[in-house]
């Protein structure tokens, strides 16, 4: 709705030149402090798919967990953690990817889905959709169907979402676009 739109817009903090200048980093610890827009927020992820539609939520560390937990709970499903390098004690499958700033690696289990499983990612920002594409292609190699990406804030000029539509059946949902 216009007005989830407007209060993620005021629950989120612009913080210039972090983590290096040039970048205005988009801070969502306001928005996450105040119960009632987080929980608007984590109603509104899920509303987006029919109650029985996901059977995973892909949380990308770290502040994918934050949202990711919330909306896996309340939609009655799963969470997996897609981690930092590193960090998973099991046998993982890897992706890397270049960042708004550096690059990256993200990790999830090799047995974190059973195969047809549908997983719905989460994660607060899109925005060069370097981060999101890894996950998508992680959660396609383990061998489940990816039901949709789903940000709290995407950053159109970013073109996330282009990257994230070239690799065919992803549906990108963003509850406020900027730029
Ligand atoms: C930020 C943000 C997204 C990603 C978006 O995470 O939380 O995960 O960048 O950028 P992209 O669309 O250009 O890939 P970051 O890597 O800073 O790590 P964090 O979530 O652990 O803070
Ligand atoms: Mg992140």
């Amino acid at each position: 709705a216009a007005d989830l739109g407007a209060l993620i817009a005021a629950r989120v903090r612009d913080v210039p030149d972090y983590p290096q200048p040039g970048v205005v980093f988009k801070d969502i610890t306001p928005l996450l402090a105040d119960a009632g827009a987080f929980g608007q927020v984590v109603g509104a992820v899920v509303a987006q798919y029919g109650a029985g539609a996901v059977d995973k939520v892909a949380g990308i560390e770290a502040r994918g967990f934050i949202l990711g937990a919330p909306v896996a709970d309340r939609a009655g499903a799963g969470f997996v953690p897609v981690r930092k390098a590193g960090k998973l004690p099991s046998q993982v499958i890897a992706a890397s990817y270049d960042l708004e700033y550096g690059s990256a690696t993200i990790e999830v289990h090799a047995d974190a889905f059973t195969p047809g499983e549908r997983v719905l990612i989460v994660d607060d920002v899109l925005a060069t959709g370097g981060t999101a594409r890894a996950a998508v292609e992680l959660v396609r190699r383990a061998g489940a169907t990816v039901v949709g990406v789903s940000v709290l804030l995407e950053l159109a000029f970013l073109h996330g979402r282009e990257r994230l539509d070239a690799l065919g059946g992803v549906e990108t949902r963003a509850l406020l676009t900027v730029g």
